[in-house]
């Protein structure tokens, strides 16, 4: 289904694709929380949790991050992807339409393609800023319009949106009866202001998706989370999560109970670590006339463009060969950018973006 297929990691490579900020090592999460984490874990029963979730890693969900969302408006899942997964299977049929923006993460358009459903794209341009287009948008947008999906802050450009911006694509699909999937992983790491308010909080056929992967940089966590105020949409994410991962792992569960009442300080760590890898990335290509960035302004990654190199992923084969540096040619991003996603989250990173950048390639 998906045209990328990655086999990370690749021997004796340098990592510098993630859209997860630098994992939390034992250590780290231990001295920032002050908990002790190992201990905490032996106390985690061994046995499946409930099918909707671990009731106390909902509580602390939502206490923590929705406004109206309650404990049993939440369904956990095994991390986003198959959030992605459950929640598209929820909603679509063959035929139904379905608007959403490119590039992408390519599972919030080929999911539902695999289901039939027509998907409707609209390009976000490098030139604007990847701001959204919004008469091609609201020309997109019709009564048949079944579900739009959205990502910001987005992977891979590192674009957002304003609260009045997230408000009017509410109210478009407010006005013609649609659902709003909102893929919230890297809520949290807005570079600038407060979070963006979660869609499930502020709409009624409004779905939120978090995870611990992203924003708070644990993937080897496999937690995520899918959030409606609709109970029998939960209902059904339920009967077909019971044919996926069926529950999470209470191991997981257990860490994502601790660490959630911390979430500030984790995302904290990471915007720092991001804002300081932005200053030396914008310093370094300032003038460069090979690359363009344009302005990040919320996630961990900025969508860099190739403007002299012919192939991005010859560029990308080159940089993995030259200097054994990961980073993704923008095709996977369901995109005719040329480019590649670069990493804002991975400390000491200097050195692999002057290899990136400066090397005579
Ligand atoms: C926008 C977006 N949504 C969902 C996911 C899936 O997250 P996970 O791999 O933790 O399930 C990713 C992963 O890169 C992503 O970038």
């Amino acid at each position: 289904m998906a045209s990328y297929s990655l086999n990370w990691p690749i021997a004796g490579a340098t990592a510098m694709h993630s859209s997860n900020p630098e994992p939390f090592t034992w250590d780290e999460l231990q001295q920032l929380t002050q908990l002790d984490l190992k201990q905490s874990l032996l106390q985690a029963p061994l046995n499946y949790e409930s099918n909707q979730g671990s009731i106390t890693v909902r509580e602390a969900l939502s206490e923590k991050l929705y406004k109206q969302c309650q404990p049993h408006h939440i369904a956990l899942t095994s991390g986003a992807q198959e959030g992605i997964y459950v929640l598209t299977n929820s909603l679509l049929e063959a035929g139904d339409e379905v608007v959403t923006f490119t590039p992408c993460f390519e599972p919030l358009v080929t999911v539902a393609r695999s289901l039939g459903a027509k998907v409707k794209t609209v390009a976000l341009d490098a030139k604007d800023n990847w701001s959204i287009p919004w008469p091609k948008f609201e020309q997109a947008i019709t009564t048949k319009t079944k579900l739009v999906i959205i990502n910001f802050p987005h992977n891979p450009t590192g674009t957002s949106i304003s609260n009045s911006d997230l408000q009017h694509i509410i109210n478009l699909c407010d006005q013609y009866g649609c659902w709003l999937f909102s893929d919230e992983v890297f809520r949290g790491l807005e570079h600038e202001g407060s979070p963006l308010p979660a869609v499930a909080d502020c709409y009624d056929k409004g779905v939120s998706m978090g995870v611990m992967s992203k924003s708070m940089a644990l993937p080897g966590v496999r937690l995520g989370w899918l959030v409606t105020q609709n109970p029998r949409l939960l209902q059904n994410w339920l009967s077909i999560k019971a044919y996926l991962s069926i529950c999470q792992s209470s191991l997981d569960a257990q860490l994502t109970a601790q660490l959630i009442p911390h979430s500030e300080k984790l995302l904290k760590r990471n915007r720092d670590i991001i804002m300081t890898n932005k200053a030396s990335v914008y310093g370094m290509t300032n003038n460069n006339p090979e690359f363009h960035l344009s302005e990040s302004k919320g996630a961990g990654t900025v969508f860099v463009e190739l403007k002299s190199f012919k192939s991005a992923e010859n560029f990308c084969i080159e940089v993995l060969k030259k200097h054994r540096i990961f980073i993704i040619p923008s095709a996977a991003f369901v995109t005719d950018f040329s480019g590649f996603r670069l990493t804002l989250g991975q400390r000491n990173a200097l050195k692999f973006y002057q290899s990136i950048f400066t090397a005579n390639h």
